[in-house]
């Protein structure tokens, strides 16, 4: 363990130092109800003529595309619809994509959906610029390289953040494998933020999504390296939003207050994570989502309090900072007792949202293999508070699927 953390620590350090030069930026934020309606004037500030609205059948079925595509017919603007994107994108959803862009003649993309419509989106748009760069040669770092056409991201989901991250996930249909692109280029030009498109999401869509926004906070603000006074001021106000208002929204849909809070917090998580990482629930919570098509939130959510609870007292302190700005823990408890409660508000909430506490569906004998695309995903590149061995991984993943935790230290 003392040469994967030195390793991993010193490659952090590098990579943080980089990352100071890189131009940074956020997807510029369009928000409030009826925010959809000036689609047409960003897409035309774009130079869009004709544009891809890429989305899922869920969505073409519920109404949502027609919602969007009516406003692109009333202004006049063409366009071709995708409504074939899967839950955890294969490489040949993200191919299709790309296949009918070039064929149409598009100039851009509206991706409208929630994770996985935008990393199909995001992941066409990098191969359209990168035609003999296949989606595995782009894994990892800033592979991409180039500029993509023009994307606007519309969320109908408050959750995954995509709209404003480097990011786009990818799962390989031969091996199961959901591997990462990450690349500046892929962060869309604008995310249209409006909360009328989330207000039919079902509740257990809406908690499984709130508790993928709030790991992606949780796990940025616990990274020791990358993130800025920027990033940590998004990922403390994310959780103090969410835990004001996840549950809101969970009972009542309609509660637009709510809704347009978890839209702002994913958001804002979304730009924590993005410049700051994620960790060890996300680097499990993929093998999960590879394997089981587990939805990613979900995953995230059971896996989130059980590895707060591995990595033990290195943790305590800033745990302590998020029971207070979310205010779980009582006034004046100790440093180790608001992280406790802390953690322990994670497992009430879940459990007031019908989440459960442990996956009994993962199969023993693939635990070894979660473990080493795991331990891959997280080491060196994210700055975890503590760096997990694949040994640690397989304790840790075994104790989702038997709901015992046991603790190493
Ligand atoms: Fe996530």
């Amino acid at each position: 363990m003392g040469w994967l953390k030195i390793y991993c620590r010193v490659f952090q350090f590098i990579l943080n130092w980089g990352a100071k030069f890189l131009p940074w930026q956020k997807a510029v934020p369009v928000e409030g109800a009826g925010a959809i309606l000036k689609i047409p004037e960003l897409l035309r500030s774009c130079r869009v003529q004709k544009v891809m609205v890429v989305l899922d059948a869920g969505l073409l079925k519920a109404g949502i595309g027609r919602r969007v595509t009516e406003i692109l017919d009333q202004e006049g603007l063409p366009y071709v619809q995708f409504s074939g994107v899967e839950a955890n994108p294969t490489v040949g959803i993200v191919e299709a994509v790309r296949e009918l862009y070039l064929r149409e003649g598009c100039g851009g993309i509206l991706a409208l959906g929630g994770g996985s419509v935008m990393d199909a989106a995001k992941a066409a748009g990098a191969r359209v610029v990168r035609p003999r760069r296949s989606l595995q040669q782009m894994a990892g770092l800033f592979k991409v390289g180039k500029k993509l056409p023009p994307l606007i991201a519309v969320p109908t989901t408050s959750g995954t953040g995509s709209e404003t991250t480097i990011a786009a996930l990818v799962t390989d249909p031969a091996t199961h494998h959901k591997y990462a692109i990450m690349d500046l280029r892929l962060i869309p030009r604008y995310a249209v933020l409006d909360p009328d498109l989330v207000e039919g999401l079902p509740p257990g869509i809406t908690a499984a999504t709130g508790m993928d926004a709030l790991t992606h906070a949780v796990e940025a603000y616990l990274c020791r390296s990358y993130n800025t006074p920027e990033s940590i001021r998004d990922a403390l106000d994310a959780v103090g939003l969410i835990f004001e208002n996840l549950e809101r929204a969970y009972r009542n849909g309609r509660d637009r207050e709510a809704r347009q809070a978890m839209m702002l917090a994913s958001y804002k998580a979304g730009f924590a994570f993005t410049r700051s990482g994620v960790g060890n629930v996300h680097a499990i919570a993929h093998t999960l989502g590879g394997l089981y098509n587990t939805p990613h939130g979900l995953a995230n959510a059971v896996i989130l309090p059980a590895v707060l609870e591995d990595y033990g007292r290195g943790v305590y302190k800033k745990l302590a900072r998020l029971a207070e700005v979310s205010r779980t823990a009582p006034e004046g408890a100790s440093e180790e007792g608001k992280a406790r409660a802390f953690i322990a508000a994670i497992y009430a909430l879940n459990e007031r949202m019908g989440i459960p506490r442990r996956f009994d569906f993962i199969r023993e004998e693939d635990i070894p293999q979660m473990s080493r695309w795991a331990f891959r995903e997280s080491n060196p590149l994210y700055p975890v508070p503590v760096i997990y061995n694949e040994a640690r991984f397989r304790r840790v993943i075994e104790s989702l699927r038997t709901g015992r935790q046991k603790r190493a230290e």
